[in-house]
C-alpha cells in the first residue's frame, strides 16, 4: 500500500478553507493509502506563540483531525515533537540545501519582506518539513497549492541525498486538490481564507458558533450581476460560495451551478449558509465528545510507538550513510 502523509500547524484556529482545501482530502484518501497526519507543532515555533494557547492548539486538532472522520484504523495520527528524530533528519538536510534554493521559497520571501526580525527557523523550515515527509517514505502529500513548492524541494533534497549517499529516499508527489484548492475570504474574494488572519467577517472557524458563521456567509461580498455562475477571475466572491457550497454537499461545481441556474444571491446564499451551519453543527458535536471522551492519549501513545520506530530506523539508516557516529 503507498504511504500518505501530511501536516498541518496548530496555529490561528482552522479555517473551514483547511477543510476543503486539506483535511477533506486527508479523509476521503485514507482508505486508499496507508496514512500519516500529524500535527506540525515544531513548526509553529517559526514564529513566536503563547506555550499554554499553543498545548491547546496541538490537543485540539488531534480532536479536529478525528471529528473530520480521520479513522485510527486507517490513519496514524501523531505530534510532530513527540517523535524527537524529525529535527535530526531536518539537520542533516539543512546541510544538503543551498541557500540560493532555500531562498527561493516564495512563503519565506513574502514573510520576510521588510521584516528584520523573521527568525532563523521560518528560512529553514523547509528543510524541516522535507524531513516530515521523507522520514516515512511518503509517495502522496495532499496540501494546498501554497505548499506545493516546499514539496518540490523536499523531492529536490531526496534525489540529491539518493544521488549522493545511494537509494535512501523515496520521490515523494505532492497532491492538489482540483476544485476549491484555494477558499477565498469572504470579505475580500482575492485574498485566501486564512487562520492567522484579523478578518474576522471573511473567515470561518471550524469550532465557531454555527450561527455567526451563516451571518458571516449571507454577509459575504459578491458582484452586481445577479447570475450564480462559476467565474473566479470576474466573480471571485460568487465562485468561492460555488466552491464551499459544492465541496462541503461532495458534488461538482456543475452541478452546484445548475442547482441556482434561476436562483438571486439572496436565495443562494441562504442555501450556502445553511450548507455551513450544518456542517459546523456535526463536526462539533463529533469534536466535543471526542474531547470529552479522553481517547485521544491513548490513542497518541500507541501512535508514537508506530511512528518513532519508522524514524528511528530512517535516522539510523541516514547517519550510516553520511557517516557520522561510530
Ligand atoms: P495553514 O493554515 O496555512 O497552516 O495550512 C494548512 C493546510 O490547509 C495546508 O495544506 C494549506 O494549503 C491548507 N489551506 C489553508 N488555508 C487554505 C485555504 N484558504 N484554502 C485551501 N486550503 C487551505
Ligand atoms: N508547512 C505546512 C503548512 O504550513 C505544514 C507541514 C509541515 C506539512 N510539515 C509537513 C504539510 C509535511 C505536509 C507535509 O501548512
Amino acid at each position: 500500500m503507498k504511504r500518505l502523509l501530511s501536516g498541518i500547524k496548530p496555529t490561528g484556529e482552522l479555517t473551514i478553507g483547511n477543510y476543503i482545501g486539506a483535511l477533506k482530502q486527508f479523509n476521503e484518501m485514507q482508505k486508499e493509502y496507508e496514512t500519516f497526519v500529524f500535527v506540525a507543532d515544531l513548526h509553529a515555533l517559526t514564529v513566536y506563540n503563547d506555550p499554554k494557547e499553543l498545548k491547546e492548539k496541538i490537543r485540539n486538532l488531534i480532536g479536529i483531525y478525528l471529528a473530520v472522520g480521520l479513522n485510527p484504523e486507517y490513519t496514524t495520527l501523531f505530534i510532530q515533537s513527540e517523535n524527537m528524530y524529525h529535527a535530526n533528519l531536518g539537520w542533516v538536510f539543512e546541510c544538503n540545501t543551498y541557500m540560493g534554493e532555500a531562498a527561493r521559497m516564495t512563503q519565506y520571501k513574502e514573510k520576510s519582506k521588510n521584516n528584520e526580525s523573521v527568525s532563523v527557523g521560518l528560512f529553514t523550515y523547509p528543510m524541516l518539513m522535507a524531513s516530515d515527509i521523507l522520514m516515512y517514505d511518503a509517495d502522496v502529500v495532499p496540501v494546498g497549492i501554497d505548499q506545493k513548492q516546499h514539496v518540490e524541494l523536499a523531492r529536490n533534497i531526496a534525489e540529491r541525498f539518493n544521488n549522493k549517499y545511494g537509494e535512501t529516499f523515496k520521490i515523494p508527489e505532492p497532491v492538489i486538490p482540483k476544485e476549491g484548492a484555494k477558499i477565498y475570504d469572504l470579505q475580500d474574494p482575492t485574498k485566501k481564507m486564512s487562520k492567522s488572519d484579523d478578518n474576522e467577517k471573511g473567515c470561518i472557524k471550524l469550532l465557531e458558533d454555527p450561527k455567526s458563521a451563516r451571518k458571516k456567509i449571507m454577509s459575504a461580498v459578491t458582484d452586481s450581476e445577479a447570475v450564480v455562475k462559476y467565474d473566479p477571475e470576474n466573480k471571485p466572491g460568487i465562485s468561492n460560495l460555488l466552491v464551499i457550497y459544492s465541496s462541503l454537499k461532495d458534488i461538482s461545481i456543475e452541478d452546484a451551478e445548475k442547482e441556482f441556474e434561476n436562483s438571486g444571491y439572496g436565495d443562494f446564499k441562504k442555501r450556502v449558509a445553511d450548507v455551513v451551519e450544518e456542517f459546523l453543527t456535526n463536526l462539533q458535536e463529533r469534536f466535543n465528545k471526542i474531547m470529552n471522551d479522553g481517547v485521544v492519549d491513548n490513542l497518541l501513545d500507541k501512535s508514537n510507538e508506530k511512528v518513532r520506530k519508522i524514524a528511528e530506523d530512517k535516522v539510523k539508516e541516514v547517519f550510516e550513510k553520511v557517516g557520522v557516529g561510530r
